[in-house]
Order: C-alpha cells, then sequence, then structure tokens
C-alpha cells in the first residue's frame, strides 16, 4: 500500500470512530468532554522547531520536547516547584507502555481540564482508583474520550510498587485550585483541540446555555503545558448558590469543605470538566467500584441542570493548603 493511500484510510477510520457519537442519557454533560474533532486537530499549532520560554523558566524547548513526543521524559518547566519526581512520573516506562504521568498530570499535579489535577488527593483513595481502572471498574462512559482509554491502559501496566509511589508522589503536593468559577450570560463561540475548549477569536459571543465552557486563561501558555497557568471556568449566573443548596448532603462523606476525608476523595476547587464527567460516570455505572456504591444515591436523580450548578459551586471553592 502506498503512504498517501495508508493515510487515507486512516483518516477515513478516524472520522468514522469520531462521527459515532453513541446514545446518551439527558443528563449527559456534552461540555465536559470537549470531544476532539479532526478538522480542529488539524489546526492546532505543530513543532516547527521553535523554542519557546515561559516567565520565570530556565529551560527552552520546543513544542514535541514540551509534550515529551518520541517517549521522552516532557519538559519539566519549574523544577523548583516540586519534589523529585519518581521516574514513571518524570520519564514513564523504558518499554513505552506507560507515559510519564507529568506529561499530562503536571510535575506539580496541577493537571489539565482534559484529565485532572491529583495534587494532595489522598494516597489510599489514587492507588485504589487506579487498581479499579486496572481490574474494569473504572472506565469512562464516553468511549470518544481516548485519554481516559489511555489512562486505563497505563493502569494495566502498572505494578503495585508503581501505582504506590507515583500515588504517594502526588499526594504528597500541596493542592492548588487550577480554575477560576466566573458567571455568565455570554462565552465566545468555542472549538475542541487537544480535549480542551478554546475560543475562536473575531467571533460574536454566544448564550451559555446550560453547560459549563472551562478554558485556558491564557491559551498560548497553555497550549506550552505552564503548570502555573490557570482555567478559567463560565458558568450560568446563580449557578453556584444554586449549586450550594444542592450539595448539602456531600459534606456527610468529602468532609466538612468537602476537602476530601480519608479515602474519600477532595472534590472542592477541582476542574468542573472533570467532577461532571465522574458524576456522570457514577450515573451510568461506568464507575461500579465497591466504594462507587456510596455515589449511586447522591446522583441518581441528578439532571443536567443540577450537574452544572453542583460541578459550578465545587470548582469556585478554595482547598486548604
Ligand atoms: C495521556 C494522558 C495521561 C497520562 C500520561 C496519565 N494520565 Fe492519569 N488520567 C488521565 C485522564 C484523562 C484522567 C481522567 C479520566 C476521566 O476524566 O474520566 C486521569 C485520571 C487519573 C487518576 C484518577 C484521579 C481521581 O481523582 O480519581 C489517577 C489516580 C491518575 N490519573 C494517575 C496517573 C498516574 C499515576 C500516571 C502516570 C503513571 C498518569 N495518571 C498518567 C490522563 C493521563
Ligand atoms: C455516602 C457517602 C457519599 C456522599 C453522600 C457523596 N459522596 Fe461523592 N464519593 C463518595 C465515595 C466513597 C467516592 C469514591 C468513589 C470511588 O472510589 O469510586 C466518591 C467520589 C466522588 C467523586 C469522584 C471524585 C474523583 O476524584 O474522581 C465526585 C465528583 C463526587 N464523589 C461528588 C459528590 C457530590 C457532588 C456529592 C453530593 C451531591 C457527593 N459526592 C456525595 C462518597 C460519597
Amino acid at each position: 500500500m502506498t503512504l498517501r493511500l495508508a493515510l487515507a484510510l486512516a483518516a477515513l477510520a478516524g472520522t468514522a470512530a469520531w462521527a459515532q457519537a453513541p446514545s446518551y442519557p439527558a443528563s449527559y454533560p456534552e461540555w465536559a468532554y470537549a470531544v476532539p474533532t479532526p478538522q480542529n486537530e488539524a489546526t492546532a499549532p505543530k513543532d516547527d522547531g521553535t523554542l519557546f520560554t515561559l516567565p520565570g523558566a530556565t529551560g527552552k524547548f520546543t513544542r514535541s520536547q514540551i509534550s515529551g513526543a518520541g517517549r521522552k521524559p516532557p519538559a519539566d518547566w519549574y523544577p523548583g516547584d516540586h519534589p523529585a519526581m519518581p521516574v514513571l512520573v518524570a520519564a514513564g516506562d523504558p518499554a513505552g507502555q506507560i507515559t510519564a504521568c507529568a506529561a499530562c498530570h503536571y510535575p506539580n499535579g496541577k493537571g489539565r481540564p482534559q484529565n485532572t489535577n491529583l495534587a494532595g488527593l489522598n494516597a489510599t483513595y489514587l492507588v485504589r482508583t487506579m487498581q479499579e481502572m486496572k481490574s474494569g471498574l473504572r472506565a469512562s462512559s464516553e468511549p470518544r474520550k481516548k485519554n481516559a482509554q489511555q489512562m486505563v491502559d497505563f493502569a494495566k501496566a502498572m505494578t503495585d510498587a508503581e501505582m504506590a509511589e507515583t500515588a504517594a508522589y502526588y499526594a504528597s503536593l500541596p493542592p492548588t485550585v487550577p480554575v477560576k468559577v466566573v458567571e455568565t450570560e455570554t462565552v465566545p463561540e468555542l472549538k475542541s483541540q487537544d480535549g480542551m475548549w478554546l475560543p475562536v477569536d473575531g467571533r460574536p459571543r454566544q448564550p451559555i446555555g446550560n453547560r459549563i465552557v472551562e478554558m485556558p486563561e491564557d491559551v498560548h501558555r497553555e497550549q506550552l503545558r505552564d503548570p502555573r497557568a490557570n482555567f478559567i471556568a463560565y458558568v450560568p449566573v446563580g449557578a453556584v448558590a444554586k449549586g450550594k443548596a444542592a450539595s448539602k448532603n456531600c459534606a456527610m462523606c468529602h468532609g466538612q469543605n468537602l476537602e476530601g476525608r480519608d479515602a474519600v476523595p477532595g472534590i472542592a476547587g477541582r476542574s468542573p470538566s472533570y467532577l461532571a464527567r465522574q458524576l456522570h460516570d457514577f450515573q451510568t455505572g461506568a464507575r461500579h467500584g465497591p466504594l462507587a456504591a456510596m455515589m449511586k444515591p447522591s446522583v441518581a436523580k441528578m439532571t443536567a441542570t443540577d450537574i452544572v450548578n453542583i460541578t459550578a459551586y465545587l470548582a469556585s471553592l478554595p482547598v486548604k493548603p
């Protein structure tokens, strides 16, 4: 087969996979996934050899070096911001079965909305949830969310010792809130790219409707995977107060300030996109480990609007350092 034909076939197969949206329940939070499209991915910035730097950083890296292309360790922009990383976090495994955790969750555990923050979460919880990914008790209910499947594949390739070591590392880091919540009636026109929503410049604003729009505060810095950069979550006017009223029972298990209690994970100050995907996964049963059962009553009657309001409220909360 010629290269050209192979590429054409691959493109066709890709389009078919992308186009096949399964049928979803009414509470499906479409906004939380930013499912990529081939058209948008084609316009993502490419490595043209340019070396980039960031404010306060000493290193200079190309886009391929930043993302860790070719199974190389991804750029560590601010080595002084975190303790020494375990090998798996910094570089992945040599056989290439596991990508460096830092490529997606960042060296400081701040993460991105298309994955999640890990800094300061309970180590026992982190190990348990990776074990559940490994044994098939946790997956994403959105088959088009490829990076969630990658995460499951990494968990399957990890040993118990690797899970314990990486969980201990991320649990030891101070939690930070990666997102600022802003209530608004309108948002920019958006395109999904690299699993995030990005604004389309020069287009009229649109009504926000019944969704949250989480996007980088500074697109360029986020595309350089700046672990100090932040996200903004635009939420409908009134969502935070309504979400607070709907979240009264959560503290019973998640702790008084929803900061997490023992092996019940913290849910305060986290990406609303990540939180919404998890609420949806508990609803559909895609997360069905023994402790997921404790979440069942809380999510059973959650509507699409409840998910918007509750995750807007949770994201707006501080986390204790
Ligand atoms: C290719 C990107 C990618 C890499 C690399 C990656 N992850 Fe993830 N990880 C994800 C995504 C995506 C999710 C969230 C899935 C979802 O939204 O359902 C996730 C979720 C997690 C969670 C669940 C957190 C929670 O609150 O329940 C843990 C734990 C985790 N990752 C640990 C790791 C560790 C440890 C490594 C390195 C061995 C790693 N990840 C590497 C993409 C990645
Ligand atoms: C009866 C105890 C209980 C109550 C009440 C409860 N939760 Fe949970 N929640 C849990 C447990 C246990 C887990 C971990 C589940 C697992 O490991 O799969 C969890 C996990 C979660 C997660 C996933 C976090 C992550 O890191 O992936 C979210 C989001 C969440 N809960 C939100 C809520 C919200 C919002 C409420 C209130 C509306 C709530 N929970 C009420 C026990 C509870």
